[in-house]
């Protein structure tokens, strides 16, 4: 076994080394049967080598069969490695690329416990047929296919996909690219992304899905039970992209569909291009979670397009993508809907500081996950502080010369990508004026804790209602008098009110609520999972079996954490919480379990 590779500086969570890549074919089975998909990834060169070189690839529980390198004439063997493994960076391959070389072909399999891979049974879907999706963010493609897994480096890619097994002729299979519409008899797919993406923007569905056209660029691919529900949840996705392409410029990607997961999937939104994957838990029924199609269609400019170099800069994706999300949310229902979002953010970010505490280092933007799995860098504070910088330049500069500075970043990186210091460069040379910089305190922002003094705080007309309607609860008014204050209420007037209730609240007080209100039987995944912890604080029984139910069947983290928690916090509820999570655990992602098993001591 050869030593470990350093890590490249540039990103320190991968060991990528070696020739650049331009292009990667992939050729794999899917083989529900096994667990595994299996088959060969063959890597493209820049250029064909003038003379040997090393080449270092990402891999984790990977089995490589084999290696060649193809020489203009003919195919050679290389001679390769595996380094010892790192529980979470894997295992760097090393190959050994003899002069000439202009392509390498890996043969592999994966593990039936690949991290990125979710092998779902029928049962664990809406319909009766098994499901296999991945989720690659962040250092989880080289889980199922060798790979430089740094987001700094990037590729085309095409790929041809052999879904076996009796079911093959009903499983469709999709990617973050070019997508079939139909499902094929013969198992077989060809898929081709002809612009350069990074690692973590690899993607792979396969299962019973059918598919429903919006408009001629935009479409929604679902489980046959789902689609209809989902068509009728999204229908404001075409008026979404044009919204966007009006913000920051045109679309870069050809066409933007949407697949709906069995509700597994770990996230709300993964933006993997024109395929963003989305949880079923935003089928609400009345479109109203729908700010996270705005967020992941965002990510087709900020993130995908000018992508953050390491997982230090993650801000830089998701700060501005949250911005631009509010900004799109804006354009379609207007202001104060976005300043609902926009409050509802700062909520959560106040939460998550208060947490963390005034001075930790997990509250600065840019991060330093070095020797630390990136997905602990995966915090509000990216997301939100990161939105309120923008908005603080909007303040300083006004939204036209913001905009044009945004259309302008987005143009001129366009698939490449940048850190947290080359974009306080550009900023401060092409955006501020001297004086403007010096009202902007940006080292603060970027590395420092908690929010400089002077951040722009949101206020929600609309939310005057919830504090008006809290207040006369507080004053001893019944649930039912609130009625005429309620009747109009979206989504985030009542996770606003319920996460304003406070935490003192009897299980008879929840009763009466739940009589006028039914927060217990709400279909909205939102409401459920800000209402279910203080049915746990109050000790309300109600809801005590829609809870499991919730947690047996959802497995988006971001609900999952915190319902864990409280349940934990309650009398007897460790081992509830244990009886619990062993009964729904194999319905989870490796992203919840992970998380999950930590916390709940498994
Ligand atoms: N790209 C993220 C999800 C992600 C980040 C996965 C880091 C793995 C590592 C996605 O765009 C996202 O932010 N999703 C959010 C929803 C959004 C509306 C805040 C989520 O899943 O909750
Ligand atoms: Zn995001």
């Amino acid at each position: 076994m050869q030593p470990l590779p350093t890590p490249p500086p540039a990103d320190p969570h991968s060991y990528a080394q070696g020739p650049a890549l331009r292009h990667l074919q992939l050729a794999l089975t899917v083989d529900f049967a096994q667990q595994t998909l299996a088959g060969s990834a063959t890597w493209l060169l820049a250029e064909p080598l003038a003379a040997a070189a090393t080449l270092v690839l990402d891999t984790r529980d990977l089995t490589i069969e084999g290696v060649q390198a193809g020489l203009k004439a003919s195919d050679v063997p290389v001679s390769y490695s595996l380094a010892a493994p790192d529980p979470v960076l894997g295992q760097a391959l090393r190959l050994e690329l003899p002069a000439g070389t202009a392509a390498v072909r890996i043969a592999y399999h994966t593990s039936p416990g690949a991290a990125a891979l979710q092998w779902l049974a029928p049962t664990q879907t809406a319909g009766t047929h098994p499901f296999l999706f991945t989720q690659s963010q962040a250092i989880l493609a080289r889980t199922w296919l060798p790979c430089p897994d740094s987001p700094g480096r990037r590729f085309s890619y095409e790929a041809a996909m052999e879904v076996l097994g009796p079911e093959r002729g009903q499983l469709l299979a999709l990617m973050s690219a070019e997508n079939p519409q139909a499902t094929a008899l013969d198992g077989r797919y060809q898929f081709r992304q002809p612009q350069p993406v990074p690692a973590y923007l690899l993607a792979l569905a396969v299962g019973r899905l059918d598919f429903a056209p919006l408009d001629a660029r935009t479409g929604i691919y679902a489980e046959p039970a789902t689609l209809a529900r989902a068509q009728a949840e999204f229908g404001e996705m075409s008026a979404m992209v044009r919204a966007a392409e009006q913000l920051y410029g045109p679309y870069r990607w050809g066409r933007y569909d949407l697949l709906v997961l069995p509700s597994s999937f770990p996230f709300g939104g993964m933006e993997n291009p024109c395929l963003t994957f989305v949880t079923p838990t935003i089928l609400a029924g009345d479109r109203s979670l729908t700010s996270l199609v705005a967020h992941e269609l965002a990510h087709s400019w900020s993130g995908n397009l000018v992508t953050n170099a390491t997982w230090d800069d993650f801000w830089l994706n998701e700060g501005f993508t949250v911005y631009f999300e509010r900004r799109i949310m804006e354009q379609l229902y207007g202001r104060p809907y976005a300043d609902m979002l926009q409050v509802l953010g700062e909520a959560d970010l106040r939460h998550t500081m208060q947490e963390m505490g005034p001075a930790s280092p997990a509250t600065h933007l840019r991060l330093h996950l070095a020797g630390r799995d990136p997905d602990d860098g995966l915090t509000d504070i990216a997301y939100e502080k990161g939105c309120l910088l923008l908005l603080t330049l909007e303040r300083l500069v006004g939204r036209p010369r913001l905009d044009a500075f945004i259309t302008e970043y987005f143009a001129r990186f366009a698939f490449q990508s940048m850190t947290t210091d080359h974009f306080a460069a550009y900023l401060t040379q092409t955006l501020l004026t001297p004086d403007e910089a010096s009202q902007l305190d940006l080292p603060a922002w970027l590395d420092g804790p908690g929010l400089p003094p002077g951040a722009p705080v949101a206020q929600s007309a609309r939310f005057a209602a919830v504090y008006a309607a809290l207040a006369r609860l507080a004053a001893g008014a019944g649930p039912a008098t609130l009625q005429p204050i309620t009747t109009e209420w979206s989504s985030q007037e009542w996770e606003h009110f319920l996460r304003g209730l406070p935490p003192t609240l009897t299980a008879a007080d929840l009763g009466r609520l739940d009589e006028v209100f039914h927060f217990t039987t709400s279909g909205n995944a939102e409401l459920l999972a800000a209402w279910f912890p203080l049915a746990l604080r109050a000790g309300y029984a109600p809801a005590d079996a829609p809870l499991e139910n919730f947690l047996r069947h959802v497995g988006r983290r971001k609900f999952l954490v915190p319902l864990y928690r409280a349940l934990l916090a309650t009398p007897g509820g460790p081992a509830r919480a244990r009886e619990i999570y062993q009964l729904a655990r194999p319905n989870y992602h490796s992203v919840a379990t992970s998380t999950l098993d930590a916390l709940l001591g498994a």
